[in-house]
């Protein structure tokens, strides 16, 4: 296993591109399974979680070539109808390709997908979706068939708002028969980016990107052509270089982003005093003389993200003050923060949702592993600013979501190396 080494108090600056967003690019594989045609998905991102859903769309039988940042995906056929356990166990987004697979074939069996451990990952919206589509479900220790002859049209409120789910039952409506009606859906940018190249190729989905999408299923014999999807730029790697710029710059370029996808952010970023400039494509943003603590609560877009929270937090562990940070969507996302105090920053636990961070706080490098996804760029943020040496273990986590990540921020002057055991 390899692990990272870090020497912090470097000031960084230059220039670091977005790359492709990793949770559109997850849903875009899913989606090409509902074609016979070819896929091209542009501005790919080849990270752990990435190459984990290719895997499992491979051992489908599903043609997957694979360019520099491109992939071409064809499913002229489904020749399996179950998920392979160890690569389910470690994508929590598996569960997204139960929907094509069931509109497609009218069969799937999985085990119960895995993935952060950012708290209760439940998956019942999933599970009464897909029966209210008329399929019948049948569990047996952790594992799940379900098969229907056929998806009918449903109307389908999500009694909580849930990304994945809105994108799963979006998919599978429209091979189904009948209207599908989503009620309370999820609103984040990948979604109407995906429902707009989908209607390109034949679905007719409307009302994706606010809390009531309608599609007309075009039935499992309805054609969904091939075509060429570029994927938007990842909003969360944005603000995670948002936050690096803000702590460690100089002065640092953010390229090939989209800033409306991070608005809420930004407004925060600028009220804790972060000094930051926006183009169409681009923010620069300059490393904070003094910082404010300011309260932060989580929501669903367009509110601020959740997977912004943790380096958000860690941008708090500097401010001058006192700052209360809700993650209102995960009971289980703030653990890190643990870490953190291991490092020197003086954060209290409220409750599962809520911690109080008063800074401005010294941090020291220590011997550290990422727990998941988010936490772990943070932690390799935090070894940045951190005094001497830090060592984080369990990079796995961080390569899901961050293309060779060490190479881009030694770029901008950060001393950072993979080493492996
Ligand atoms: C997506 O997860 C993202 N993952 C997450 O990003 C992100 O944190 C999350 O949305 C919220 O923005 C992908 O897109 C692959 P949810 P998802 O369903 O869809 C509860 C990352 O770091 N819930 O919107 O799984 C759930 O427990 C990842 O890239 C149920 O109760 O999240 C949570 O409290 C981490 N029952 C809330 O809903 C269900 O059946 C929102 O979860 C489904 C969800």
């Amino acid at each position: 296993m390899s692990y990272f080494e870090i020497i912090g108090g470097k000031k960084l600056n230059g220039e670091i591109e977005v790359r492709g967003a990793k949770n559109a690019a997850l849903k875009a594989v899913a989606a090409a399974l509902l074609s016979r045609e070819k896929w091209t998905i542009t501005n790919f991102p080849f990270i752990e979680d990435t190459n984990r859903i290719l895997e499992m769309v491979e051992n489908l039988g599903v043609k997957v070539a694979r360019g520099s940042n491109q992939v071409e995906i064809q499913a002229k056929s489904i020749q399996k109808n179950s998920l392979d356990k160890n690569l389910t166990k470690k994508l929590r987004a598996s569960i997204i390709l139960a929907g094509p697979m069931l509109a497609r074939t009218g069969k799937v069996e999985m085990y119960h997908p895995g993935g952060c451990v950012i708290g209760r990952r439940p998956i019942d919206m999933f599970l009464d979706g897909f029966q209210k589509f008329g399929a019948k479900i049948k569990w047996q220790d952790g594992h799940f068939r379900m098969s229907a002859a056929k998806l009918a049209g449903a109307k389908i409120f999500f009694p909580k708002i849930t990304v994945t789910g809105t994108e799963t039952m979006m998919i599978a409506a429209v091979l189904a028969e009948g209207e599908t009606i989503l009620e309370n859906a999820a609103m984040e940018p990948e979604i109407p980016a995906l429902a707009d190249f989908l209607n390109k190729c034949g679905a007719k989905i409307t009302g994706a990107g606010t809390p009531i999408i309608r599609i007309k299923g075009i039935g499992r014999n309805g054609k969904i052509r091939g075509g060429k999807m570029e994927l938007i730029p990842d909003r969360i790697e944005t603000g995670t270089f948002a936050i690096l710029g803000a702590i460690c710059g100089g002065k640092i370029k953010i390229k090939k982003c989209n800033p409306n996808h991070v608005r809420a952010f930004l407004v925060n970023l600028s009220k804790a005093g972060v000094k930051f400039e926006e183009k169409k494509n681009e923010l620069v943003i300059w490393g904070a003389k003094s910082l404010k603590a300011i309260n932060v609560s989580t929501h669903e877009y367009p509110g601020f993200a959740t997977d912004l929270q943790p380096p958000f937090t860690l941008l708090m562990t500097q401010a001058k003050g006192s700052s209360l940070i809700h993650d209102s969507i995960f009971d289980g996302r703030l653990i890190f923060t643990d870490i953190l105090n291991t490092m020197g920053s003086r954060i209290t636990m409220n409750d599962p949702h809520r911690v109080t961070v008063n800074g401005p706080t010294d941090l020291h490098g220590k011997k550290i592993a990422s727990p998941d996804l988010r936490a772990g760029i943070t932690l390799v943020l935090a070894g940045l600013i951190a005094k001497r040496k830090t060592k984080i273990e369990n990079i796995y986590q961080i390569d899901r979501g961050y293309e060779r990540i060490e190479e881009r921020l030694r770029k901008l002057g950060a001393e950072i190396k993979r080493i492996q055991k």
